[in-house]
C-alpha cells in the first residue's frame, strides 16, 4: 500500500505466477505443441513452455499446486495462462484432480485421425530407440499379433479416444471441452484458431500474417514478434510407409470407436 493507503499502480499490475484457466489436455502426437505454440502468439495468452505432468504423474502431484503453480509463466490479470500436457487425456487420474481443483476449467483436447496419430506414435518411439541404439521392430509385427489388431499396443489404446473422454465425461460437461481438429490445424491453422479464440472468450487477435508455409519443412511456421518459428525436428517427421492391408485393418478396428466418439461429441471428423 502506498502512503495514501491505496495500492501503487505498479504494485496491481505486476505480473505474477496463475494456476491455469484452461490446459490441452491432449492428445499426444494430435499437433498439441503447434497448437500451444500459436495460441502463444495471442496477446491474452501466456503458456507453460514445458509440459508439467502434473496431474498425471504421482510424483509431481504430491508436490502440491505451488509447485505446479511455480511452473507457469507470470502474466498479467487479464491474460490466460495454459499449459499442455498430452498425457492427461490418457490418464485415469488426471479428470478427477484437475476437476477438484477448477470444476469450471475449459480443456482442449486437439484429435487427429487415429490411425495417423498410432503411426505418429510410432514413429516418435521408433526415432528414440534409433537414437538409443536399441533394437526395433516394424510397425507391422507390433501393430498385428495373429492376424489380429494388437490392443495392448499402447499406441493403439491412446487412438481410442470414446473410451479416454467417457473418463473425462464422468467429471466435466462436454461444453466445457473445445475439439480442435488436428488435421485442419496443419493444413488452416487460422480457422482452427479463431474457433479457439471464440470458445476462450478472446478477441481476435491471431492474424494471417502470423503464418507462412515453410516449403522445407512441409508445414505452417509462425512470425512471431519479429521473428521466424518452425517447430521442432520432432514436429512433422516424415512417416515409414506402412502396408496397406495392415493400415486397412487397423483403420476397421478403430471404425467402431471412432464413430462411438462422434456420436459422444455430436461432430464427425474424415478418418481413415
Ligand atoms: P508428426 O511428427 O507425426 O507429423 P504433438 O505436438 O502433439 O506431439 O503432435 C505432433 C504433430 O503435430 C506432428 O506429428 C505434426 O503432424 C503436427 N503438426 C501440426 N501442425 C504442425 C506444424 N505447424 N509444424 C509441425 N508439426 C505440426
Amino acid at each position: 500500500l502506498g502512503q495514501r493507503g491505496r495500492l501503487f499502480p505498479s504494485f496491481t499490475s505486476m505480473p505474477v505466477r496463475r494456476i491455469p484457466q484452461t490446459i490441452i489436455v491432449g492428445v499426444r502426437k494430435g499437433g498439441t505443441r503447434a497448437l500451444l505454440e500459436m495460441l502463444n502468439i495471442h496477446p491474452d495468452i501466456v503458456v507453460a513452455k514445458s509440459e508439467v505432468h502434473f496431474f498425471n504423474l504421482d510424483e509431481n502431484y504430491q508436490k502440491g499446486f505451488d509447485w505446479y503453480c511455480a511452473q507457469m509463466p507470470l502474466s498479467q490479470p487479464h491474460q490466460l495462462t495454459i499449459e499442455k500436457t498430452p498425457g492427461y487425456f490418457a490418464s485415469l487420474k488426471a479428470p478427477e484432480r484437475i476437476h477438484s481443483m477448477n470444476s469450471s476449467i475449459k480443456l482442449l483436447l486437439i484429435v487427429r485421425d487415429p490411425a495417423k496419430r498410432v503411426i505418429s506414435d510410432y514413429t516418435q518411439v521408433l526415432h528414440n530407440r534409433k537414437e538409443r541404439h536399441k533394437p526395433y521392430q516394424p510397425l507391422e509385427e507390433i501393430l498385428i499379433h495373429n492376424g489380429q489388431v494388437n490392443t495392448n499396443y499402447k499406441a493403439v489404446q491412446r487412438s481410442l479416444y470414446d473410451v479416454q473422454l467417457s473418463n473425462w465425461l464422468q467429471f466435466f460437461q462436454l461444453n466445457q471441452f473445445h475439439i480442435v481438429d488436428g488435421d485442419r490445424l496443419i493444413v488452416d491453422p487460422l480457422l482452427e484458431l479463431r474457433k479457439v479464440e471464440t470458445f476462450l472468450g478472446l478477441p481476435p487477435r491471431i492474424e494471417p500474417s502470423n503464418f507462412y508455409f515453410n516449403q522445407t519443412k512441409g508445414f505452417f511456421c509462425l512470425h512471431l514478434r519479429g521473428h521466424e518459428k518452425c517447430l521442432d525436428h520432432s514436429k512433422g517427421r516424415p512417416h515409414p510407409m506402412v502396408n496397406s492391408t495392415v493400415l486397412e485393418q487397423l483403420c476397421a478396428y478403430l471404425e467402431e470407436h471412432n464413430q462411438n466418439f462422434f456420436s459422444m461429441v455430436g461432430r464427425t471428423f474424415k478418418w481413415c
